[in-house]
């Protein structure tokens, strides 16, 4: 027995033509995208397609629950090659991808969903869909939660007041599918602006101007040194013109900058030199019996890259740490492969402001790299001024200590725990 939320109501009893719901994860979007599909596909010869962004998408999410929620009316077991549930009403249910969107051209059908909307490239909507639906007078169902202002957002200014058209705007806690402590987890978790587009469907500007918007000097920068409760950290970006590392501590959830090595035509070999010098300063306060404990994060691409002729940067510092094993004992924290500049990005932002307001990154001053990083790092445009989901690395002394401290902050505290990944 299927029984919508309220809200989740409000979208299916709407009697427009076309409609568009805007709404945040884990709202229930795909839920019903699907109750609608079964509504739609009721009578004989009716044809409902269920659309996402991808066919690879469209089957490893849609499919699964769609067949769960259409077992009782199946006409015959699922066409799994084609992606068809023949129902016994006569009616068909279809999952397609809009990557292939021009292998899509043929019957008409009298239902689409479009799901995860502001995903999808919009000329599958313009050239092959909107065409599909009008010998019968077919509906459209969009569905999306925000991706700044892109072609979602223009359809939905557009269709705002229209003719023929409604549109319907909820937040993830209005779905009701998700708990106030998740919520808050993921709060906690993510910077504001991501929080307000993911969870309260807000159209925002995340790729425009300042990368680590947030970021405030008069707030984030301090004196702040070496706590001996806790152990060193040591972060490393691997360009070479300017090399740069950052000395930090963890404590517990917060970040303290300590100290930044940014090197100018330099090596690996003369960075870890430098290390040992400022580890010793920061550390020789502390009444020492045993080696001292250091975390190493860092670029994990640094083992493919030969910074000199014979050693890639990661041979290196292991083995600087194997000479000088009385001193430190080192503990690498790497990842098999680089996070997604975005997500490393949006896992900083999220230390620097979280959703709740709480600011948990602390660099001190000398840190004067980092600082302009933080300050100065923008996206990049292109020619045309559009934006693009790219660091602008115009200036070549700027991203490389910013990238070192997303390498620590991402690894250490990666953003799946509390946040549902965006998914279908
Ligand atoms: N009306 C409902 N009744 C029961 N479970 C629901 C309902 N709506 C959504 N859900 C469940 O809530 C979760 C999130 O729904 P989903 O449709 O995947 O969200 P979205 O597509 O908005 O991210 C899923 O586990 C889904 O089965
Ligand atoms: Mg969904």
């Amino acid at each position: 027995m299927i029984k919508l939320k309220p809200p989740q109501m409000q979208v299916f009893l709407s009697p427009q033509r076309f409609r568009l719901l805007v709404a945040g994860r884990r709202f229930g979007k795909t839920f019903l995208a699907q109750t609608e599909l079964l509504r739609a596909a009721k009578g004989r010869g009716r044809v409902a397609w269920y659309v996402a962004p991808s066919y690879k998408q469209a089957k490893r999410i849609a499919w699964g629950p769609l067949k769960q929620l259409t077992r009782p009316y199946w006409a015959s077991k699922p066409n799994e090659t084609d992606l068809r549930i023949e129902l016994a009403g006569g009616g068909t249910i279809a999952v397609r991808g809009a990557d292939a969107y021009d292998s899509l051209r043929g019957e008409g059908i009298d239902f689409v969903v479009l799901d995860e909307y502001a995903s999808m490239a919009p000329a599958a909507w313009h050239s092959v869909l909107r065409p599909m639906l009008a010998d019968r007078l077919g509906e459209a169902l969009f569905i999306g939660t925000p991706q700044g202002f892109n072609h979602f957002y223009d359809l939905y200014s557009e269709a705002e007041g229209r003719p023929g058209w409604a549109v319907f705007h909820f937040t993830t806690e209005q779905g009701g599918n998700v708990p106030q402590e998740e919520l808050a987890s993921a709060a906690g978790e993510m910077d504001e602006r991501l929080y307000r587009q993911e969870f309260r469907a807000s159209f925002e500007e995340l790729r425009s101007g300042r990368v680590y918007w947030g970021f405030d000097r008069t707030l984030d920068v301090s004196e702040v040194e070496f706590d001996p409760r806790f152990e060193l950290s040591w972060t490393l970006d691997f360009n070479v013109d300017p090399a740069c590392s950052l000395l930090c501590q963890i404590v517990h959830d917060r970040i303290h900058v300590l100290d930044e090595i940014a090197l100018s035509n330099s090596n690996t070999y003369e960075v870890c030199k430098d290390f040992f010098r400022r580890a010793q300063t920061i550390l020789g306060s502390c009444n020492k019996r045993a080696a001292s404990a250091i975390r190493i994060f860092g670029d994990a691409t640094g083992d493919s890259r030969k910074s000199s002729a014979f050693k890639t940067d990661w041979e290196i510092i292991r083995g600087f740490f194997r000479d000088h094993q009385q001193i430190f004992s080192p503990h690498y924290s790497l990842p098999g492969g680089n996070p997604l500049v975005a997500d490393r990005i949006n896992c900083v932002n999220a230390k620097i402001v979280n959703a709740k307001g709480e600011r948990r990154l602390t660099v001190n001053r000398r840190c004067t790299q980092l600082i302009k990083d933080l300050e100065q790092v923008c996206w990049k445009t292109d020619a045309s001024g559009n934006k693009l989901r790219e660091l602008d690395s115009s200036n070549p002394a700027r991203t490389h200590a910013s990238d070192a401290l997303g390498y620590l902050i991402a690894q250490k505290f990666p953003m799946q725990r509390g946040v549902p990944q965006r998914e279908f």
